[in-house]
């Protein structure tokens, strides 16, 4: 158990395994453990060899690669000497096929409206999109920053950056408008694409006022395309903003791919670091497209008849990776939602499974906790039985969590893929391939081919089984970030510095007997009893487990005798926040992983301290745990209220 260098401590007890059924496994690309197990042994032996060789056969080149990996570390470069087009990838090449009138999106905004683009349709919008850019100046290497609501002219405004060479930077719709500045500014972006406004929970979000006040502060962004999309009143800056529709109107659809360098940067996207000022991931053309496409095809198991449903932004990676690169480059289905998933009602996701009967599904651990929370009847009321497999990503999720969202979304037969993985890893890292990997609830199980992944000990030893420790990378991946935009030192320092040669993801992580790895939680969150190092998640996982609790974030608070107290934030969807409850979750919890892991203080509340894409917020959570006046940054927070209402709890 605790020990000074830096492993965690497990107290964790998930016994439960889930293989996939012989119907499942026979239909899937990867359809057994032995299968995997031969895929995976192939690319750990030459992993180099593995991806070039997929390279040439998955991608279209202008010209063909040299090298397969330059590593100069910490700088990769895939595929060097090649020329390609991410989005000639994605929908070039499916017009000489089948596909060519297959849809690529159908799309429902929030209202009730809909809309189907296929391939050839998508082809004909992004060609005239990337003429319109090219007739505002936009050339190969400008950064083109995107702000706007989930309809389908924001992949379409992506997709057309990548065709003319451009780098485009999505700002997720709910930021404010000194994020937008901020990263207008780093990026030294020269031109705004958004919208008049967007839906959100049947209200209109004012994108353009947005835009307005945060373009009075980025003076680098010359020109501004709006989208109408709501019909409200924006004011237009005469010279500086033009309509979409208007310049479309104009546009010859004749545009053919540009063709890139391997290493052309694909896109920014800005992440918050722990400091609070976001970090601008760069990802580059070649790996970046081929990872998602494979990890896409891999982990969805991805058939021709599937519709895709990721409910994620496009403002995050997720949104980028799997409704935008991996699927499109594919050739799948994807479906794409505009609004919040309680409008009008709280079964909105399942209308939409129902409606258009949806296969694969793939959201995050803080939806299910709300749909838990919403309560089952809004399930029950539709059939979801088109559903196939099941995805999860962005955090832990808990196996209370897991195991309702396997029986009561997935009816007991859909496997569920927990991806791990990171906005700098490009594409999923670690998950079950679902016909081949019995899963386990909370697990992201094991590495896909061509991942190789160590969990090290503060000294750089691998830790046994069974131990925590520092989850790096230890071999270079196509989809891996190329650094961050602007700031060489801080890549190299924040990833590269504490392991020689290790790319260290910053998560805590264990290996299990049989070799499943278990994310233990950000290693900045880990808390510190008398000595034992207990992960978050365990903790957590252990509240939700108990029939109130609908969610639950463990953090450390210091402590004279222990060095650290367990303090944790419940919130509760059935029983009353008393004193008797607060004993009986302390006894559930002791129950269940054990007396040291048993919370100190138990605060009740109405939600917690996320993330706008839905993360825990546990540095805030920490600051009110240890009493301290003033929290850290906040301009990440989804909802301020929040943070009030447990200031005020305390008094
Ligand atoms: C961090 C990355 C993954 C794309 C969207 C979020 C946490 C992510 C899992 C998972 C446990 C997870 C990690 C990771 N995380 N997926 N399946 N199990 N933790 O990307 O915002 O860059 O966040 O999210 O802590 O490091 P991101």
């Amino acid at each position: 158990m605790g020990t000074d260098s830096g492993q965690i401590d497990t107290v964790m007890q998930e016994t439960r395994l889930f293989p996939p059924s012989a119907e499942f496994a026979a239909q899937s690309r990867i359809g057994s453990l032995a299968a995997y197990q031969k895929l995976y042994d192939q690319a750990k032996s030459n992993p180099v060899a593995f991806w070039e060789e997929l390279a040439r056969k998955e991608l279209h080149w202008f010209k063909p690669f040299e090298r397969g990996l330059v590593w100069e570390e910490p700088l990769a470069q895939w595929f060097v000497g090649g020329q390609t087009n991410a989005c000639y990838n994605c929908v070039d090449v499916h017009l000489a096929s089948e596909k060519r009138n297959k849809a690529a999106f159908i799309w429902e905004g929030e209202p009730g409206d809909t809309r189907t683009l296929t391939y050839q349709q998508l082809h004909r919008e992004v060609c005239k999109f990337a003429n319109v850019l090219k007739g505002l100046g936009v050339k190969q290497g400008d950064r083109v920053s995107i702000y706007m609501p989930m309809v389908p002219e924001l992949a379409i405004a992506m997709l057309a950056c990548a065709r003319v060479g451009a780098i485009h930077s999505v700002v997720f719709g709910g930021f404010s408008a000194e994020a937008v500045a901020d990263r207008n500014n780093d990026a030294q972006a020269i031109l705004q694409i958004t919208a008049d406004g967007g839906y959100r929970r049947g209200k209109n979000l004012p994108l353009k006022e947005t835009v307005d006040a945060a373009l009075a502060k980025s003076p680098s962004v010359k020109n501004c395309i709006v989208l109408r999309r709501t019909g409200s009143t924006v004011t237009m800056q005469e010279g500086r903003d033009h309509w979409w529709h208007e310049l479309m109107d104009r546009a010859s659809a004749d545009c053919p791919a540009e063709p890139v360098d391997s290493e052309n940067s694909l896109f920014i996207l800005y992440t918050s670091g722990s400091t609070g000022k976001p970090k601008g991931i760069r990802h580059t053309t070649a790996g970046y497209t081929l990872f998602a496409k494979k990890t896409f095809e891999w982990v969805f198991d991805y058939r021709d008849d599937d519709l895709f449903w990721c409910t994620a932004d496009c403002g995050w990676v997720t949104g980028h990776s799997y409704i935008v690169y991996g699927p499109l480059a594919a050739g799948a289905t994807v479906l794409m939602y505009e609004g919040a998933p309680n409008w009008p009602a709280e079964d909105r996701f399942w209308d939409i499974v129902e409606k258009y009967r949806v296969t694969v599904l793939y959201t995050a651990p803080t939806a299910i906790r709300a749909f838990i929370k919403w309560g089952d009847h809004h399930v029950d009321k539709h059939d979801l039985s088109s559903l196939r497999l099941l995805g999860s990503v962005g955090e832990g999720i808990n196996p209370e969590a897991w195991m309702w969202y396997h029986r009561k979304i997935g009816g007991g037969r859909c496997p569920i893929v927990d991806t791990w993985w990171q906005t700098e890893t490009g594409g999923i890292m670690m998950s079950p391939l679902p016909g081949a990997i019995a899963t386990k609830p909370g697990s992201c199980t094991k590495p896909l081919p061509g991942v190789i992944p160590e969990i090290l000990d503060d000294d750089g030893k691998p830790v046994p089984a069974n131990h925590g420790g520092c989850l790096v990378m230890s071999h270079p991946w196509p989809g891996m970030l190329r650094g961050i935009w602007g700031d060489d030192k801080r890549y190299q320092e924040q990833y590269w510095s504490k392991f020689p040669h290790r790319y260290l993801a910053g998560d805590n992580a264990r290996i299990d007997d049989d070799g499943y790895y278990w994310i233990m939680g950000r290693i900045d969150d880990v808390i510190n009893v008398s000595g034992h190092r207990l992960s978050t998640i365990e903790v957590e996982s252990a509240l939700v487990s108990h029939p109130c609790v609908a969610e639950a974030a463990a953090v450390g608070r210091p402590d004279e005798l222990k060095g650290q107290a367990v303090s944790v934030f419940v919130t509760l969807k059935s029983g009353t926040a008393d004193d008797s409850l607060r004993e009986e979750l302390r006894k559930h919890v002791r129950k269940e992983i054990g007396a040291l892991a048993q919370p100190d203080d138990i605060r009740f509340t109405g939600a917690l301290p996320k993330t706008r894409s839905g993360k825990i917020m546990r540095r805030l959570l920490r600051d009110i745990a240890a009493g301290k006046e003033s929290v850290g940054d906040t301009t990440t927070l989804e909802d301020y209220t929040v943070l009030a209402k447990l200031r005020s709890d305390e008094e």
